[in-house]
């Protein structure tokens, strides 16, 4: 016999929500990646990954196929969703581009490293008394890519954190990258940002800038994906 949990998450599968989603395919990846200096240390970011999980079970819930390319995370993988784990910006890059071609929707809420280090030590470094530093090398830009790649139909969000400048620099994130829409926050704000169960969002896209109230990360996630059935929705009829 299920655990009581497990037979009421199949229950909600299929009466929780509208399947406004179904027949379409969405990526979205979550959590930090890590980037190691040696055996024993890396370098990563503050990511728990709950706005990427929310946004999976959300989309899940609403009939999508989902996958979920995911960081190293405390969180449970959630149940009905494909979770592909991975650690490090290669790995998730890897994941992501070899799906990336057949998803109708891609959510990048994951925080990927910018760098990494150039070299990673075999064996555990050891201190010294002089000061020491490590060179960096870009990571790919994954949603970059992504947005160099895309194919006609597919909705590109990226997400954008930030501690000053959240419209500008996000607004220029959304056009470099080839993106339709951006969930900016500033991580400076009560109630918005990477550990708590609650976010603060910004939809920024070609035309506007929607500004959401403090609310619970899935019910942040239920308000991103009808932002972009409705965009969808809007192109659809636009083409015919
Ligand atoms: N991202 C990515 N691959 C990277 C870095 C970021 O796919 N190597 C994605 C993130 O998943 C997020 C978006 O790009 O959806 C914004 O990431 P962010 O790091 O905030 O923006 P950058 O464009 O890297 O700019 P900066 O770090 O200078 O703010």
């Amino acid at each position: 016999m299920p655990e009581p949990e497990t037979l009421l998450s199949y229950i909600m599968k299929e009466i929780a929500c509208p399947k406004d989603l179904a027949g379409k395919k969405v990526l979205v990846t979550a959590g930090p990646t890590q980037e190691s200096i040696d055996p024993v240390r890396y370098i990563t970011n503050h990511s728990s990954g709950k706005m990427g999980y929310a946004l999976a079970k959300m989309a899940m819930l609403r009939g999508a196929d989902v996958t979920l390319v995911s960081g190293r995370t405390a969180l449970e993988a959630p149940l009905f969703v494909k979770t592909v784990p991975v650690v490090t910006a290669r790995e998730m890059y890897e994941a992501v581009t070899s799906v990336s071609g057949e998803q109708d929707i891609i959510i990048k809420a994951a925080a990927v490293a910018d760098y990494r280090p150039k070299t990673v030590s075999e064996e555990k470094v050891k201190k010294s008394d002089d000061q020491m530093s490590i060179e960096l090398e870009r990571t790919d830009d994954i949603l970059k890519y992504l947005g160099e790649h895309r194919h006609p139909g597919q909705f590109l969000c990226g997400f954008s954190m930030e501690t000053q400048n959240m419209i500008g620099n996000s607004r220029a994130k959304l056009e470099k990258k080839h993106l339709d829409m951006v969930a900016a926050n500033n991580v400076k704000v009560d109630g918005a940002g990477f550990q708590g169960d609650t976010n603060i969002l910004t939809l920024i896209t070609q035309d506007e800038e929607v500004s959401l109230p403090l609310m619970s990360k899935e019910d942040a996630a239920s308000k991103i994906l009808d932002k972009i059935l409705s965009l969808m929705t809007k192109e659809e009829e636009a083409a015919r």
